[in-house]
């Protein structure tokens, strides 16, 4: 395990005052500016697990160490940024922006998320709620799933408790705007196209990867191992009739089944498209140094227009290349070598990868323009890469493939328990549940912990603290609805010592007994609308275990 310190990027080293005179802290681009879950100095490092706790100590440390990508990087592509989006409450993705392409140009898009009916939906699972919400208005394909294999396999749940909680999700994602007319609501359990789809994606998965990636060992039973497939399942399910962008919206307790479902997908494709400079096979950085030696062919070759791989061999053996590329270098070297007088010409290469005869037949007679059949690939000389990708999806979807999208995702903060610590599920004073008694939870507010000082004096001195402060979370994340200005304010207000704790409370105490109350009746009028959808919440008569015992 690294150690978080030191692996952290330079430009979030940024102190308290830096991101004080910042002001507009979610606008910031340099400053930390949520709160991150009480656990700021979990010093060993951060594991993703997705049934441990859900806990990130430093969420700097996933784009260093698991190679989740910034969400500031694709925000200004995103048509109308959410306001998670916007205030950094969403903070990282994976491949997004393809997804916020097609919604900007209108093109076929999707978003799925599951939620494993354990307890009541909290206030955490709202930000999911909101998310999937959010991408449908956008014009997304939008799904919500009840997780209840996942639920009974691997938190051991019986049936009846997850049929009852299955339909309190539910009701809660519908009266907060989700439209499931538009969109598709399922339980893993009774659907039957999903269960076929995991069982196709489970014949590309292997025992070892679950050991290394989930640390399943000889003791994890089989429908623990058959729930992961199932979310492997859920997460291209929104591609099985058109193969589209489909984002995963998640906290990062679920990467490791973004990560895999991306693999699977990958692994399921009939061709893989590459680049390449000559008829050998070059790996990521030899590529890199192969398309350095074609930029500078004008320097080595002594014809440009026909530049030839020995030149090419001998010109990358004397350039200064950086130290992660010198091992790939004398690969390179050798291979250019062995090639001799063969040109060094870019190309667009289709490997056959699990198509049958038919399909690499007739993907070798669409490509056009100038090409040279091998074995297993086709090298094409008068196609970009995009139209190769194309072209080898609608051969592979005429051949009976599924011809999928890699799916993506995008991963937002964990929400600090009100009591401080996690938020948790199995601690009612930690959340406040979206079914709670709206009085219950004007008084939750109430005892939560603060970033307060120790008396008032000391506040209008220093001012609060609210990037500690799970109160001031409340209002970023839920109370400020879309307004940012108020958000703002409560924050500046804070910082400056203008705003006390008790009536800081009082007010976020108040607007959210309003929302609880405005819920609860938006669930029932869900409630009707949910009846007359044909989604199925009784669980199949043949489901009758009690919950398996594991580990
Ligand atoms: N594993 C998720 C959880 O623990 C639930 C889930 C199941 C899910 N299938 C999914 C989440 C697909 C996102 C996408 O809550
Ligand atoms: Fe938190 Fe409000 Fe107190 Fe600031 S004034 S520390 S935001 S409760």
């Amino acid at each position: 395990m690294r150690d978080t310190d030191h692996d952290a990027p330079d430009t979030e080293a940024q102190s308290d005052d830096d991101r004080r005179q910042s002001g507009a802290w979610w606008r910031s681009h340099g400053g930390r500016p949520v709160t991150d879950g009480g656990t700021e100095t979990d010093a060993d490092g951060v594991t993703l697990d997705p049934w441990g706790s859900a806990t990130v100590g430093d969420y700097q440390n996933l784009f260093a160490e698991f190679g989740i990508e910034d969400f500031r990087d694709v925000i200004d592509d995103v048509p109308t940024p959410h306001h998670l989006m916007r205030r950094r409450v969403i903070f990282g993705h994976r491949g997004y922006d393809r997804v916020a392409r097609a919604l900007a140009n209108d093109e076929p898009a999707a978003a799925l998320s599951g939620f494993m009916p354990t307890g009541d939906p909290h206030i955490g699972h709202k930000l999911v709620f909101d998310e999937l919400i959010w991408h449908q208005r956008q014009g997304a394909d939008t799904y919500g799933l009840i997780a209840d294999l996942e639920a009974h396999a691997a938190r051991g749940l019986s049936w009846d408790e997850i049929d009852e909680h299955a339909r309190d999700y539910l009701l809660s994602l519908i009266a907060l705007g989700f439209d499931p007319e538009e969109g598709e609501l399922y339980r893993q359990s009774t659907n039957d196209r999903l269960q076929s789809l995991a069982f196709e994606l489970g014949g590309n998965a292997r025992f070892s990867e679950f050991q290394s990636i989930y640390g399943f060992d000889g003791e994890t039973s089989v429908s623990h191992m058959q729930s992961v497939v199932t979310q492997m399942a859920d997460i291209l399910y929104p591609q099985l009739d058109e193969p589209k962008p489909t984002v995963i919206p998640v906290g990062p307790d679920q990467d490791p089944h973004v990560r895999l479902a991306r693999d699977l997908a990958a692994r399921t494709r009939f061709f893989k498209v590459t680049e390449a400079f000559a008829s050998f096979a070059a790996d990521p950085p030899e590529r890199e140094l192969l398309g350095r030696a074609h930029d500078a062919r004008e320097e080595w070759a002594d014809d440009p227009d026909r530049p030839r791989c020995e030149d090419a061999a001998d010109w990358i053996a004397e350039a200064s290349v950086p130290e992660e590329l010198s091992t790939a270098r004398d690969r390179v070297v050798e291979k250019l070598t062995n090639a001799g007088m063969e040109p060094l010409r870019p190309r667009v290469r289709l490997l056959d990868r699990n198509a049958d005869e038919a399909a690499f037949d007739a993907l070798i007679e669409a490509v056009d323009g100038e090409k040279r059949v091998f074995d297993e690939h086709v090298d094409c000389f008068d196609l970009s890469r995009e139209a190769a990708e194309e072209l080898a999806r609608e051969v592979e979807l005429d051949h009976g493939g599924y011809g999928f999208r890699t799916p993506s995702s995008i991963y937002h903060r964990f929400m600090t328990g009100l009591t401080g610590g996690k938020m948790s599920s199995s601690v009612p004073a930690s959340h406040i549940s979206l079914l709670d008694d709206p009085e219950d939870g004007y008084d939750k507010v109430m005892a939560a912990t603060t970033g307060g000082r120790s008396t008032a004096e000391k506040q209008r001195e220093l001012g609060g603290e609210p990037d500690d402060c799970p109160v001031y979370e409340l209002y970023a994340y839920l109370l400020s609805r879309d307004d940012d200005e108020f958000a703002q304010r409560v924050y500046d207000e804070c910082a400056d010592g203008d705003r006390l704790c008790g009536g800081c409370k009082e007010q976020a105490a108040e607007l959210m007994e309003a929302f609880l109350e405005e819920h609860q009746e938006a669930r029932a009028e869900a409630a009707e609308l949910l009846e007359s959808l044909d989604v199925d919440l009784d669980v199949d008569a043949s489901r009758r275990g009690v919950a398996p015992a594991e580990e």
